[in-house]
C-alpha cells in the first residue's frame, strides 16, 4: 500500500499528517472501536428520545440549539472512549478539547442533525473520527478512522484511511457494503446538497449562492446532518455537497468516508484543506465543479 510504513520501528506519531503511518491494524482496531461506540451513543439517542424534546440551551445564535441528549451522548463517548484509550485526546461539540499523549484524538459530533433530532426527523447521526494532528487547526489534521451512525435508519457507515469506506445495517449488523462515489461529470447533472449556518446574516449570503446554482444543478436537498450529507456523498446517493460554516466535529469522520469512497474533499481553492470557511465533497468531476462554480459565486463573478 503506497505510504504505508511500519509504526512498530517508527516513533510515535510518525508524521502528525500521514494517517497511513499508523499501523494497519490499529486503523482497523480504530475504526472498529469508532462503530462499536457510535452504535452505542446512537442507540442511547434514539431509544432515550422523549415524546417532546425540549431545548436545554442555544450557543452561537437561537437557532443553535442543544438538547440534553446531545450532553448525555457526548458524556457516554467520553466514559468509552476514556476506558478504551486512556492516551488519546478528545474534541467535542459540547464539551470542547480534553488533551492526550498518543497524537491520536476523537473528534466526537453527539448529535449531527440536532435540529432534525428536536424535529424527529430521521436525518440525525453520531459522528466519531479518530484524527492524527490538530483537528481545531484547518489544514493540520488528518482523518485515521471513523463511523457515522443513523440510529433512526439503523445505518452504520465507517471508513479506515487506506481501507476502504462501507455502511452495514441494522445498527451495524448488516452485512457490509462497500461505498462508491456517484460519476457524475456536468453541473446539469449534478444532485447538491448543502447546509445553512446558524447565523441568520450568513444565511443571506448562503441563499445567494443557492439561488445561483439551483437553476443549473439536477436539483439541491437539504437534509440537516452534515455527517450525513457527506455519508451521502460516498455513497452516490447524493453526487456532491458544500456548506460554509461547518466544524471538524461535523465533517471529520465523513470526510474520510468521501475519500476512501474514490471521492474528492478540499476548501474553496482547489489546494485548500476543508475548514469552517468552506467543506466542498464530491465524486473527482463533481467536485472540481461546483468547487469552481462556488468560488466564482463567492467572489461576486
Ligand atoms: C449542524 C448540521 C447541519 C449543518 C450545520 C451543522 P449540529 O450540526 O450538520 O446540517 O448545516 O452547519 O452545525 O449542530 O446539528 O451538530
Amino acid at each position: 500500500m503506497p505510504g504505508r510504513r511500519d509504526a512498530g520501528s517508527r516513533p510515535w506519531p510518525l508524521d502528525p499528517l500521514d494517517p497511513l503511518s499508523v499501523d494497519e491494524e490499529l486503523r482497523a482496531s480504530l475504526e472498529d472501536l469508532a462503530v462499536q461506540v457510535a452504535v452505542e451513543a446512537g442507540r442511547l439517542v434514539r431509544d432515550g428520545r422523549p415524546a417532546a424534546v425540549d431545548v436545554h440551551r442555544t450557543k452561537s445564535t437561537d437557532l443553535d440549539v442543544v438538547t440534553l441528549m446531545d450532553t448525555r451522548s457526548e458524556t457516554l463517548v467520553r466514559e468509552r472512549l476514556d476506558a478504551a484509550r486512556p492516551d488519546d485526546g478528545v474534541l467535542g461539540e459540547e464539551e470542547g478539547v480534553t488533551g492526550g499523549s498518543s497524537g491520536l484524538t476523537w473528534v466526537v459530533d453527539p448529535i449531527d442533525g440536532t435540529v432534525n433530532y428536536l424535529y424527529d426527523l430521521p436525518a440525525y447521526a453520531v459522528s466519531l473520527a479518530v484524527v492524527l494532528g490538530d483537528p481545531t487547526r484547518p489544514g493540520a489534521w488528518s482523518p485515521v478512522a471513523g463511523a457515522v451512525v443513523a440510529p433512526r435508519t439503523g445505518e452504520v457507515f465507517s471508513a479506515r484511511a487506506g481501507g476502504g469506506a462501507r455502511v452495514r445495517g441494522a445498527d451495524g449488523e448488516g452485512e457490509p457494503v462497500r461505498l462508491r462515489v456517484g460519476d457524475a461529470q456536468d453541473l446539469a447533472g449534478v444532485l447538491l446538497a448543502t447546509g445553512f449556518a446558524y447565523d441568520r446574516e450568513v444565511r443571506v449570503g448562503q441563499a445567494r449562492v443557492v439561488a445561483d446554482l439551483l437553476p443549473r444543478v439536477r436539483d439541491v436537498r437539504r437534509m440537516g446532518a452534515a455527517a450525513l450529507d457527506l455519508c451521502h456523498v460516498a455513497a452516490g446517493r447524493v453526487d456532491a455537497y458544500y456548506e460554509v460554516g461547518t466544524h471538524a466535529w461535523d465533517v471529520a469522520a465523513g470526510m474520510l468516508l468521501v475519500t476512501e469512497a474514490g471521492g474528492v474533499v478540499s476548501g474553496l481553492g482547489a489546494q485548500d484543506p476543508p475548514s469552517e470557511a468552506m467543506v466542498v465533497a464530491g465524486g473527482p468531476a463533481a467536485h472540481a465543479t461546483v468547487r469552481a462554480e462556488v468560488e466564482r459565486l463567492l467572489a461576486g463573478r
